[in-house]
């Protein structure tokens, strides 16, 4: 293909600034000019380049703008903001209490462990990952005596963390669910990304309900409800546990009513597990719902990542596990799981893997990393607890229960769009728009600041 000469363009060839295309191509292609003289008449926007070369003005000029990510903007945002004041309740990442990241002393030990190994090296992975990886990570999710793993109808590949499962699930899923044309339920409200990543791709996505807005607790009829009024087979997206963006989980009774009419209507669990060991501090407990489906029969998927508790955040490490229904199927669904895989990452990234194979396979660490997970989960829940009675100390309308009753990194406050931009805007404190804080980003130094502002815009801000 000729390159155009690189020339100023004519200002009278200039194409004319009115239509939004020609905006665009005026920007991007300062530099090819036309050369018939007619590029301003031309509907095509075609200019020509010196070579005779025919281009079109704005070959991306129909993109439509992308909004911006609901969570990952407050991150910008905040750290462009230098007001001393500021807290940012933003993002889900755990921090200590001086609003610090914490490199658990178990990954700090892993690393030295693998700093010091002459055998490490930074080779590819095979394309289901690290298998010391994905074998503890099953024993991790479905328990040391499951069945399912016994019977080998497990297979585990490992992803770009929780966000890579869940998209490595759903492009498998968009090719293979039965019936064609399930759709995906996710419930209202859920993680920002869940809708954009199986829309990405290719999927119907629709909702059930699962928050009550007045009590801000689970609205459990309005969620069984729904799943028994969906059409049969649908696949429905869970939080194994300490839901995101609401806090709010179900009782063992109430899963074992979603696990009910989920069987009776055959629809397919989808279980997204972000937060295994931070909602009560116990690995074992934040899994109940994943094993309690197994259980019962399910055929099913789980993305497990280990962002949150083991504090690898931009290591990306995760894992996708299918669970099928008999030992047979799985070399067909591994192979499809890897092509896409391969399709998409080629191979797993190494080093958050060593990192958390570590810590998995080691028992010694493996303890002193339960031991922190429960140091996170406690800090956490006092923070709730101390935001709850400061409120209700300082009178704040309203009741504020929901926040120490909710579970896990975040808490669903009910506050306003409007209070929440107020708060962003006069307090420079920072939280999704829906009103969800990241209960982690609060410590004893802010609580106080924290409490005061809500307050303020409560009494004086619809
Ligand atoms: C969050 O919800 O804040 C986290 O899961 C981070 C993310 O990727 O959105």
């Amino acid at each position: 293909m000729p390159l155009p000469v690189r020339r100023r363009p004519s200002p009278g060839l200039e194409p004319p600034p009115a239509a939004g295309r020609h905006m665009w191509a005026r920007r991007r292609t300062a530099d090819i000019y036309c050369l018939s003289g007619a590029c301003e008449n031309d509907p095509a926007h075609v200019l020509v380049g010196a070579g005779g070369y025919k281009w079109t003005a704005a070959y991306f000029s129909d993109v439509p703008q992308a909004p911006p990510d609901g969570i990952l903007k407050l991150s910008v945002l905040s750290r462009a903001d230098s007001d001393p004041a500021k807290v940012d309740l933003g993002v889900g990442a755990y921090r200590d209490d001086h609003g610090k990241p914490w490199v658990l002393p178990v990954v700090r030990e892993a690393e030295a462990r693998l700093a010091a190994d002459p055998a490490f090296n930074h080779e590819y992975l095979g394309v289901g990952g690290l298998p010391a990886l994905t074998d503890a990570a099953q024993l991790l999710i479905l328990g040391s005596d499951s069945p399912a793993i016994a019977q080998r109808r497990v297979y585990t590949i490992q992803t770009i963390s929780g966000t890579g499962a869940n998209m490595v699930a759903a492009v498998f899923l968009n090719q293979f669910k039965r019936p064609a044309d399930a759709a995906v339920y996710i419930s209202k409200p859920t993680w920002g990304n869940h809708r954009s990543i199986f829309e990405t791709a290719g999927h119907v996505v629709r909702e059930y309900r699962y928050c009550n807005y007045d009590t801000l607790g689970l609205d459990i009829e309005g969620m069984l409800a729904d799943l028994r009024n969906a059409p049969n087979g649908q696949i429905v997206v869970l939080h194994a546990c300490a839901h995101n963006p609401t806090g709010i989980d179900p009782t063992e009774s109430q899963w074992q009513q979603i696990a009910d009419v989920m069987a009776e209507r055959g629809h397919f669990p989808f279980f997204d597990c972000a937060y295994q060991g931070f909602a009560t501090g116990d690995v074992d407990r934040d899994a109940y719902a994943i094993r309690l489906f197994v259980e019962r029969g399910f055929e099913l998927l789980v993305a497990e990542s280990f962002a949150k508790n083991m504090g690898l955040y931009g290591e990306r490490t995760g894992c996708l596990h299918a669970v099928c229904k008999s030992a047979d199927v799985v070399p067909q669904v591994s192979s499809q799981l890897n092509r896409l895989s391969r399709a998409t990452i080629s191979t797993a990234s190494a080093y958050g893997a060593k990192i958390a194979a570590t810590v998995l396979q080691d028992p010694a660490l493996y303890q002193q990393w339960l031991v922190s997970m429960l140091e996170m989960s406690r800090r956490i829940k006092t923070m709730r607890d101390a935001l709850r009675d400061r409120l209700v100390a300082l009178g704040t309308p309203g009741s504020w229960d929901h926040v120490s009753n909710q579970i896990g990194m975040f808490s669903f406050t009910g506050l306003s769009r409007t209070q929440v931009a107020a708060l962003r805007d006069q307090y420079h404190l920072y939280m999704t728009d829906d009103g969800r804080i990241s209960v982690a980003g609060l410590n004893s130094h802010n609580i106080d600041y924290v409490a005061k502002s809500i307050d303020d815009v409560v009494r004086n801000i619809k």
